[in-house]
């Protein structure tokens, strides 16, 4: 008997741009090469949004309704938009607003969620609880980011890292003991200089010295942010799986924030997990801020089956991280097979 209603996902969307920056191009830019940035990293190419006239809000449109269609809804349907990114389309209006509007969802209201890659992470607990206070129906979260556009391509040490892209879920109600089950999220400010964007908000207005000091980009010191997102992830990791009873065992996959393939190795074994039970696909896409997540479980969703334990673990700028617990709410196989068939009947 599971009397409570508990918030669970119940489709993915995504969107990549097409452009792909290989680490070969890369090494035409910046004093770097392939060799370096695979191993160090795991990257091999990511994808850019080189257009100038699309921002945040034209992947997260995309990616959000691919997963109304998938889950056969139409954008009138949705309650709720929460958009986590650090790459909003502009300071205000809260892209949720544009993306309100480019999907034509006429009865949801939303907001930007600023974790950085933590942030759909923090995303959909945030559209869990407003589901489980019994208040709306179908949230979508998005997780969408244009890092390229606060990315220095001058700068070898953060510009062979990051990519563009948005994944999104839906979050609906379900009675049958699927969902997300429970959390451990922090947030912790007094190192925020080690991974920030100094310019552009009220303590650096633009100015041309910000631009000329390119206060306009991510500034990160990539070792000390190493250490503490290895212990971070995998103690939030290890502590979600104690208090639901769960060993390594239990567990069909790792979720894990896309930032370096060293850190999702380390966090895997501290969970006891080989790397078949982890979702990995830095490779392709680079980090995508708070796309990882979402772009992750697309790519495994046809692997992922009712009832199936994932952890979906995260760290990111703030600094903010944390573990969530999801008991995985469909038959993912049959999801995509579905859409097959309709993407299908539409091109015929
Ligand atoms: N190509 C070649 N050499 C490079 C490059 C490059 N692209 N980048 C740096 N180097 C050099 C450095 O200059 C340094 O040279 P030096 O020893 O002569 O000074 C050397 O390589 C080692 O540099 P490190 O910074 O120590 O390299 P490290 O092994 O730590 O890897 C990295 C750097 C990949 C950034 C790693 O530290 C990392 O992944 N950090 C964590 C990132 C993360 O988790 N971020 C959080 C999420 S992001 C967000 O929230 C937006």
């Amino acid at each position: 008997m599971h009397n409570q209603a508990r918030a669970s996902i119940t489709a993915v969307g995504h969107f990549l741009p097409d452009q792909r920056l290989t680490n070969d191009d890369l090494s035409r830019m910046v004093d770097t090469n392939d060799e370096w940035i695979r191993t160090r990293t795991g990257i091999h190419e990511r994808r850019i949004l080189w257009d100038k006239d699309k921002a945040t809000s034209y992947m997260a449109i995309r990616a959000g309704a691919e997963a109304l269609q998938k889950r056969g809804l139409t954008p009138e349907d949705i309650d709720v938009i929460i958009v986590a990114t650090v790459t909003p389309d502009m300071s205000f209006p809260a892209t949720a607003c544009l993306v309100q509007a480019g999907l034509g969802a006429s009865r949801a209201w939303g907001f930007d969620l600023s974790a950085a890659c933590s942030g759909f992470l923090f995303a959909i607990n945030t559209g869990a609880n407003l589901i489980e206070s019994g208040r709306y129906r179908r949230v979508l979260v998005i997780g969408a980011d244009k890092m390229s556009s606060i990315t220095d391509y001058t700068n070898r040490n953060t510009c062979v890292l990051f990519g563009d892209a948005a994944g999104a879920v839906l979050m609906e109600a379900n009675v049958n003991g699927c969902g997300l089950i429970d959390s451990v999220l922090h947030c912790d400010g007094r190192n925020w200089e080690s991974l920030c964007m100094l310019g552009g908000g009220s303590l650096n207005p633009p100015t041309h010295d910000t631009v000329d000091r390119k206060m306009h980009y991510i500034h990160q010191d990539g070792q000390s942010v190493f250490k503490v997102a290895v212990k971070g992830m995998a103690d939030v990791a290890a502590e979600v799986m104690q208090r639901n009873g769960l060993t390594g065992s239990d567990v069909r996959f790792l979720v894990p924030h896309q930032a370096n393939q060293r850190i999702i190795g380390a966090v895997a074994r501290h969970m006891g997990l080989g790397m078949d039970r982890v979702m990995l696909n830095i490779g392709r896409y680079g980090n995508t801020t708070a796309a990882t997540i979402p772009l992750c479980l697309y790519d495994w969703e046809h692997e992922l089956r009712e009832g199936d334990n994932i952890v979906i673990a995260a760290f990111g700028g703030g600094f903010t991280w944390g573990a969530s617990y999801i008991r995985w709410a469909y038959d993912g196989a049959e999801r995509v097979c579905i859409d097959r068939d309709t993407e299908m009947a539409v091109a015929s």
